[in-house]
């Protein structure tokens, strides 16, 4: 006869046991990757994972901040990404979740704040709290002392370097946890160290969607529109870092850092944007945007020869409410961007990146609003 464990004495023994706490305190069942994980986040204290979209990741952490602060005093939890709406949106609204599921004398225990989590006896020395790891927050992984510290950093490879220097000494504190996950979205950085040249001080984790059945939702879409030898499906299915690609002119990390970004609009006049294909299997590309803010999607059209296109934008400008056309002598700036973007089209072609690179900096001249 198998005797079901009281939920105080599953609690007596989660403490160097997560999975145990997960399964019996919590009632999740968790994926295999996450057990797994689980279990390694008991017996190591530096784990790094890497994964395709929705495997499960930020609900891992979700359950690591109520099992640390349930099962030790003197702890904090600083929860880090890069973004605030990612701290906000995801992992503060999956712990809210998972906090209603404990034991009642458990769940009483801990108050979810907006900002913080905290253990209702010791608010000030038993906490979670998030923090934007960016550039303008370098110090977002320092500043915390206490008997137990796990540290959680969701979205790791979007978290700049700067940040794991300023916090590297934190992070190192004897007895800390560490626990990072993320879509390898660059090839370089401190969580793509992790996976390489640090090897051997971390435990690691690769986890692919076509291994965890609830994150398929998106595969055939990422297949249909990327092909499955693409970088998109390399990273957001299989959970692989990209291949590099000396023909990338723009890295995939930056295109999937800047997609769903939340900007302002500043002040400035809209610009329009044309990369020109002529013939060929190319599209030509136009992008109106506004200083840093795309005001529509792109548009593109197959290739028409360079006075059709001309003729087109001319057409859409003269459709275009005045407040929002790009900023006087439309055809003398279309002469130069078709003159330009032809000319870096043949720079591209001859492979040079540094040229490139040059070819961006007359761009910004050219688009630049006078
Ligand atoms: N073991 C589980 N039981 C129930 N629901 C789960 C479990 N694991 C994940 N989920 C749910 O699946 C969804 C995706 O999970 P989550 O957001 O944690 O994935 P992710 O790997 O962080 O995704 P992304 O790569 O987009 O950041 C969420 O709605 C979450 O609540
Ligand atoms: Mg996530």
């Amino acid at each position: 006869m198998v005797l079901e464990m009281s939920w105080q004495t599953a609690w007596m023994r989660s403490k160097n046991n997560p999975l145990l706490f997960v399964t019996d305190l919590l009632g999740a069942t968790p994926e295999s990757w996450q057990a797994a994980a689980l279990e390694a986040v008991g017996k190591h204290d530096r784990v790094s994972i890497r994964s395709g979209h929705g495997v499960g990741k930020t609900t891992l952490q979700a359950w690591l901040v109520l099992w640390f602060l349930l099962t030790r005093q003197n702890c904090k939890v600083p929860v880090a990404a890069n973004s605030q709406d990612q701290l906000r949106d995801t992992i503060w609204p999956e712990i809210a979740k998972w906090h209603r599921q404990l034991p009642e004398a458990l769940r009483t225990r801990i108050d979810v704040q907006a900002e913080r989590i905290v253990v209702v006896e010791d608010p000030e020395g038993a906490f979670a709290v998030r923090r934007t790891a960016s550039k303008e927050n370098p110090e977002a992984l320092q500043g915390f002392h206490a008997e137990h510290l796990l540290f959680l950093i969701d979205e790791a490879s979007g978290i700049l370097d700067v940040v794991f220097e300023v916090g590297l000494g934190a992070l190192s504190t004897p007895g800390a946890k560490v626990v990072m996950a993320g879509n390898p979205t660059r090839t370089s950085g401190f969580f793509y160290d992790t996976h390489h040249s640090l090897r051997n001080r971390w435990h690691t984790m690769h986890v692919s969607c076509l291994d965890v059945p609830r994150a398929q939702g998106h595969i055939e879409d990422i297949r249909a529109k990327y092909g499955d030898s693409s970088n998109a499906w390399r990273v957001r299915v299989l959970g692989e870092f990209p291949t590099a690609n000396d023909e990338t002119v723009i890295p995939l990390e930056l295109v999937l850092g800047a997609v769903g970004r939340n900007v302002s609009p500043l002040g400035y006049y809209p610009v329009w944007g044309v990369d020109v294909a002529r013939f060929g299997d190319d599209r030509t590309a136009l992008a109106k945007r506004q200083a840093n803010k795309l005001l529509e999607p792109v548009r593109w059209w197959n290739s028409v020869d360079l006075m059709a296109t001309a003729g087109r934008i001319k057409a859409e400008y003269d459709e275009t409410h005045y407040d929002m056309r790009p900023s006087q002598s439309l055809s003398m700036r279309l002469g130069l961007v078709l003159a330009f973007t032809t000319a870096v089209r043949s720079w591209r072609h001859a492979g040079k990146g540094r040229q490139c690179r040059r070819g961006s900096r007359y761009a910004r001249d050219l688009y630049a609003p006078s």
